[in-house]
């Protein structure tokens, strides 16, 4: 096994152990990836403040996200197919996330279900939602997510319709997957992965075959998903939502101060400044970009949290120093999950936390509660002026 030093290490491998259609579900954006790239891109823009001779002993990672302690400031973010990148795959990164002390957040578009990743898992986890028609589905998926004891909901409103990514409509993208010839033959080079397939039950969107109307079987899917998304989303419609679930609440995919203000009068406990990892308007603005001003709109009367593009824990204290009080990843970990299972999502967290912890050190700071833009040095028009 090689020795593993970052992210990049799990994306190497990977990518030569899980079937192309997922590797290219992953990995990618919507149109041009103009908003993807730039999401990493623009991390590296941000350079830090090296200090010195400033004691740096007992620094401290640990906080709390919506109140809830975390080991440092990373939430798994809610990834569709999960459990397509590695057989059980929700269940292994939830299990690695308690292990670690950071929240797991279960897609609903997830192929284990809610009720299996509560069976197999200690610790209570975070369950995502989208915005659908059917209040009666919506309805009993947050009462399930409450039976199941889920100590948090997360509603993307960002994906009223979906993004273009012309990967997955080329590769047929599915679960289970299309039996191709060039998918097949893709498939029969991945045998570890396909050995774990062949080994699990959990093959099909668990969350909404059997529970969604109309979706007895995983066929019927498509359909669904055509169907199901609600287009005349409106904030009212939120409100309902928020009326649904009484527990704690997060809303991600804000990426503009206005609607920032609309989700903190909903009453969410934070939100997720976020532009879904690029995959939805490509052509928007990078979402660290898009940070500091909706902070600096809100920040004060509601959690800001920040998910889209970090890759490191270098980027988690970015994130952190331009106000996000947490942060989230998703494709890191999913890297980690088909690269090596379990272990692999428990190598991505170390990996993070080790990247934040000695970074932390070298700028000076002890304590995350101690990072804000004076760690960063921002260049000019970084930030808003945008005519
Ligand atoms: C779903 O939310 C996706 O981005 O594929």
């Amino acid at each position: 096994m090689p020795v593993i030093t970052n992210i990049d290490d799990l994306k190497q491998i990977y990518r030569r152990r899980v079937p192309k259609m997922f590797y290219d579900y992953a990995e990618s954006g919507s149109w041009s990836e103009q908003t993807f790239r730039e999401n990493t891109a623009d991390f590296a823009q941000l350079h830090l403040k090296q200090r010195v001779a400033i004691d740096m002993t007992g620094r401290n990672l640990a906080t709390r996200m919506i109140g809830q302690e975390v080991a440092m400031p990373v939430g798994l973010a809610p990834v569709g197919l999960t459990g397509m990148q590695h057989a059980d795959g929700e269940i292994k990164a939830a299990r690695a996330a308690e292990r670690f002390g950071v929240p797991f957040t279960l897609s609903t578009m997830s192929i284990c279900s809610i009720e299996d990743v509560a069976e197999n898992t200690q610790k209570p986890f975070w369950f995502q939602v989208y915005t659908l028609k059917d209040d009666d589905f919506m309805q009993r998926l947050f009462d399930r997510a409450k039976a199941a004891k889920c100590s948090a909901a997360m509603i993307t409103v960002d994906l009223q319709m979906m993004g273009q990514r012309h990967k997955d409509l080329k590769n047929g993208l599915s679960a289970p997957p299309k039996l191709t010839a060039k998918s097949v033959a893709n498939m029969m080079t991945k045998v570890q992965w396909g050995l774990g397939m062949l080994g699990t039950k959990r093959r099909f969107f668990g969350n909404i075959v059997g529970h969604a109307k109309g979706v007895t079987d995983p066929s019927s899917l498509s359909a669904w998903t055509a169907e199901a998304f609600d287009q005349a989303l409106d904030w009212d419609r939120i409100r309902v939502f928020r009326r649904m679930w009484d527990g704690p609440l997060i809303i991600k995919g804000i990426m503009d101060v206005r609607d920032a203000r609309e989700a903190l009068n909903v009453g969410a406990d934070a939100i997720i400044v976020s532009n879904h990892g690029g995959r939805q308007l490509d052509g928007a603005l990078s979402a660290i970009r898009a940070l500091p001003e909706i902070v600096d709109a809100v920040g004060e009367r509601i959690e800001v949290h920040f998910d889209s593009g970090i890759r490191s824990g270098q980027d988690v204290l970015k994130a952190l120093a331009m106000g996000a009080r947490g942060t989230y990843i998703g494709r890191s970990f999913v890297y980690g999950l088909g690269a090596m299972g379990e272990a692999g999502v428990s190598r991505a967290l170390e990996v993070i936390a080790r990247e934040l912890d000695t970074t932390m050190g070298l700028c000076g700071r002890r304590d995350v509660h101690d990072l804000d833009r004076d760690v960063l040095l921002i260049p000019k028009g970084f930030v808003g002026d945008w005519a």
